[in-house]
């Protein structure tokens, strides 16, 4: 299979199946438990039908949103995602250089393979850091003030992974950063020998945001030890207003689900949240943040810029989201399966896909900027 091959989500998905070690492709496809809030994900924009108006002179069309002060070319931006270095030897790197090309912004993971500094140098994007919350508050404020140093837009405190999710493909495997594995697991490496020298003839593994911090790199702590040793499960709205407090910029809390939680970050001075269970790896069961979205968005969208992310494979999926008063929209596998299939051509091929749907699809429903995608432009089923 070729990169030209790849005309949708699905073919890239195929394609990264075929180039990666089962364990690590099952990292990225999985989720937690019965993988339902994954599923449902996707389902939720069927659900739900596009209502197009016609003859409205659709020549120019302008995709470009500005969201928590950022001004991107196109209503998607690249979220932020663990480990790239495992999926492709040029990691961060090709989601840094692929999201400048498209004028959008694009997450480093506090869990990244490439230090925020380089992605920051590689990419004249937009550029959010995500990071969670230690116990070591020291820590916390260390990681804040590398961002600001670093020339960071964004910080992004993921609130939805207090506790590592119950993902059963990893089990089976034993996968854990960044090579534990059990006999089955080592087996499927074997039979991607191309993948295996790869990663191998390029640099050694590391997790630059935390390697002078955290003892992860040698192999001593899987995802979800460093999720229940490292990070803090007492921690509240109070710890977090001080964290929004010292940032002093823009600051948004990933997996807000319900309006409360969406009213109290308004109240502690972020000035985005981002609707998200995490691609169904975290609560099994959980909403998608699809179907929550007209709640949210009635209660504190004039307040606070609400993003969302999950299950998002086509420009009709976005063009939904932003209909019911999203102000961009997350991908996550959207372009981790090209990561993984083709490095930066993959990704640059992948969002030049989403451009070009999201344009055609303006056209056809009859709009020439987002700000005209209302709810009139929808009916739920
Ligand atoms: C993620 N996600 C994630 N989120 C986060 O805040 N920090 C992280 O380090 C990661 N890592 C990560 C790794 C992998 C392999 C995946 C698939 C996802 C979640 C991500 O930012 C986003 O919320 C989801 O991926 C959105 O769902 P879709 O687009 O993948 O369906
Ligand atoms: C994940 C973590 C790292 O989803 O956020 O795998």
């Amino acid at each position: 299979m070729r990169l030209q091959d790849c005309h949708n989500f699905h073919d890239f998905r195929r394609m990264a199946k075929q180039r990666l070690p089962g364990p690590i492709f099952n990292y990225i496809d999985g989720a937690a438990e019965d993988e339902t809030t994954y599923r449902r994900n996707t389902d939720a924009f069927r659900d739900c039908d596009l209502l197009p108006n016609v003859l409205r002179g659709v020549t120019d069309v302008d995709m470009s949103v500005t969201v928590m002060g950022q001004k991107l070319a196109m209503p998607v931006y690249c979220s932020p995602t663990a480990l790239q270095r495992l999926f492709h030897h040029q990691g961060e790197r090709a989601v840094a250089a692929a999201a400048g090309k498209y004028g959008t912004m694009f997450g480093v993971s506090s869990l990244g393979t490439v230090s925020l500094e380089e992605a920051r140098r590689i990419s004249s994007a937009p550029q959010v850091y995500q990071f969670y919350f230690h116990k070591d508050r020291g820590l916390n404020r260390e990681m804040m003030a590398r961002a600001r140093q670093a020339g960071v837009e964004v910080m992004m405190l993921t609130v939805d992974s207090i506790t590592g999710g119950n993902r059963e493909r990893d089990k089976r495997t034993g996968f854990a950063i960044p090579f534990k594995l059990n006999l089955t697991g080592i087996a499927q490496f074997a039979i991607r020998p191309a993948w295996a020298i790869n990663y191998l003839t390029h640099e050694r593994f590391r997790l630059p945001q935390l390697d002078s911090h955290v003892d992860m790199g040698s192999g001593t702590m899987s995802i979800s030890r460093y999720f229940t040793e490292m990070l803090d499960p007492s921690m509240t709205w109070d710890d977090v207003a001080e964290m929004v407090q010292h940032w002093g910029g823009q600051f948004c809390l990933k997996g807000i689900m319900s309006v409360e939680d969406a009213k109290r970050a308004v109240a502690i001075g972020c000035t985005g949240i981002v609707l998200s269970n995490h691609g169904g790896r975290q609560l099994d069961g959980s909403r998608s943040a699809f179907d929550q979205l007209a709640e949210i968005v009635d209660a504190v969208g004039d307040k606070i810029d609400v993003m969302m992310d999950g299950g998002v494979q086509r420009g009709t999926h976005v063009l939904k989201a932003l209909s019911l008063g999203a102000k961009a929209v997350g991908i996550g596998r959207y372009y981790l399966f090209p990561l993984a299939a083709a490095g930066q051509p993959g990704v640059e091929r992948a969002l030049d896909m989403m451009r070009i749907e999201i344009e055609r699809d303006m056209r056809l429903m009859g709009c020439t900027s987002i700000d005209q995608l209302t709810r009139q432009n929808l009916r739920i089923r």
